[in-house]
C-alpha cells in the first residue's frame, strides 16, 4: 500500500467514529480553560496546532469494537490526549527541541519552566478526566501507565549520561516511554466498553506492538524524516546524542572506521552539526540500520494486527488492522 492509501486508513476511521471525535475535541477544549491566562495560551498553542490524535482514536476505535461507543468514553480519550500532551510539553523541555506540530515549541516561547508547570496541569486534568468516567479499572490502567512513562523518560536520561544503550535497553525504554500510553489507550477503551478481561487483553496487545512500531519509525524519521511531514526538526535526537536504533545498529554492524565515528560523535561535547549529521545519515543508511529499524517496526505492526484476530470483526476492526499499516508506511 502506499502512505496515500494507508492515511486513508486513518481518515476512515474518522468518518466511522466522527461524532465521538469531535466530542472528545470539545473536552480538549473546554479542560484547557482557567483564568490564569498562561494555561489555556500553551495548552491551544499545543492542542490547537492538531497532531494526529492516534491515542484517542484508538482509545475510541477498542470500544467501538463491542458496541456503541458509550459517552465516558469520550472522556476517557480526551484523558488519554491530555496524558500525551503533557508528556509532549515535558519531552520538549528534556531534550531542548524546538520544534512540535509544526509550531516552534511551547518551551521556546513561554520557557522552560511554564512548559513544565502546564504539563503537570494537563496530566492533572487528565485524572479528572479519567474519574469522571466512574471506571476505577480505567483510572488503575492509566495511571500505571503514567507511571511507567516517567520511568521510560528517566531511563532514557539515564542512558544517554552513560553513553552506553543496547539493543534490549532500547526496546525498554520505548516499551515504557511510547508503548505503554498506547496499550494503555486500547485497553482502556475495551474495558469501558465491556470487554471481557481476555479481550481488554488482546486489545492491549494491539496497542503495545502500535506502540512499538511507532517509535521505531519515528526514530528512523528523524534521521530519514523530512521536517514538513513530521511537524519536528529532523536529526533532533543525533544532535542530542540520543542513542535511537539506527544508530546501535549502525555502530554494531559498521566496520572500525564506523565505530571510530560514532564514538567521536557520540561523545558529551562532540560537534554533532550539520556536517557530522550528514555523515551519520549516510553510515546509517550504508550499514541497512535504517531498513533493519524497519523491517522490525514492521515485525511489531504484524504483532499488532495478529492480536486484534481474536477481537470482533467489523469495520473499526480493519481500520485498526491499516492503522498498523499506516504507522509503519510513515517510512517505507
Ligand atoms: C510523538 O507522538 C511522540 C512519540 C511517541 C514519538 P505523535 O507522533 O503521535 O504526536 P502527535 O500527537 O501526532 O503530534
Ligand atoms: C516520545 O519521546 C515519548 C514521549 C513523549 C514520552 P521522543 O523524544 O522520542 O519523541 P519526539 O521525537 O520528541 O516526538
Ligand atoms: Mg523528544
Ligand atoms: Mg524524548
Amino acid at each position: 500500500m502506499t502512505l496515500t492509501t494507508e492515511a486513508n486508513a486513518l481518515e476512515s476511521l474518522t468518518g466511522l467514529i466522527h461524532a465521538d471525535l469531535e466530542a472528545v475535541e470539545r473536552l480538549l477544549q473546554a479542560r484547557s480553560a482557567s483564568p490564569t491566562a498562561m494555561i489555556p495560551d500553551i495548552a491551544t498553542h499545543l492542542i490547537g496546532a492538531g497532531g494526529k490524535r492516534l491515542r484517542p482514536m484508538i482509545t475510541l476505535a477498542s470500544a467501538g469494537l463491542f458496541g456503541p461507543i458509550p459517552t465516558a468514553a469520550h472522556s476517557l480519550a480526551a484523558a488519554v490526549e491530555f496524558i500525551h500532551s503533557a508528556t509532549l510539553l515535558h519531552d520538549d523541555v528534556v531534550d531542548d527541541s524546538d520544534l512540535r506540530r509544526g509550531r516552534t515549541a511551547a518551551r521556546r516561547i513561554w520557557g522552560n519552566a511554564a512548559s513544565i508547570l502546564v504539563g503537570d496541569y494537563l496530566f492533572a486534568g487528565a485524572f479528572t478526566l479519567m474519574v469522571e468516567t466512574g471506571s476505577l479499572s480505567v483510572l488503575d490502567i492509566l495511571s500505571r501507565a503514567s507511571c511507567v512513562i516517567a520511568e521510560g523518560e528517566v531511563m532514557q536520561l539515564a542512558a544517554k549520561a552513560s553513553g552506553e544503550l543496547s539493543h534490549a535497553d532500547y526496546l525498554s525504554i520505548v516499551e515504557a516511554k511510547t508503548a505503554a500510553l498506547f496499550e494503555a489507550s486500547a485497553r482502556a477503551g475495551a474495558v469501558i466498553a465491556g470487554a471481557t478481561s481476555t479481550q481488554a487483553t488482546r486489545a492491549g496487545a494491539y496497542g503495545h506492538h502500535l506502540g512499538m512500531a511507532f517509535q521505531l519509525v519515528d526514530d528512523a524519521l528523524d534521521y530519514a524524516g523530512e521536517q514538513a511531514r513530521i511537524g519536528k526538526a529532523v536529526g533532533d535526537d543525533f544532535r542530542e546524542g540520543k542513542l535511537t536504533l539506527p544508530v546501535i545498529l549502525a555502530r554494531a554492524r559498521g566496520d572500525g572506521t564506523d565505530r571510530a565515528f560514532w564514538d567521536r560523535v557520540l561523545a558529551p561535547d562532540a560537534d554533532r552539526g550539520a556536517e557530522a549529521l550528514a555523515e551519520a545519515l549516510a553510515r546509517i543508511e550504508a550499514t541497512g540500520a535504517r531498513t533493519d529499524t524497519l523491517r522490525e517496526a514492521r515485525g511489531y505492526a504484524d504483532a499488532a494486527k495478529a492480536a486484534l484476530t481474536a477481537l470482533p470483526a467489523g469495520p473499526i476492526r480493519r481500520c485498526l488492522e491499516d492503522i498498523a499499516d499506516f504507522v509503519v508506511a510513515r517510512l517505507a
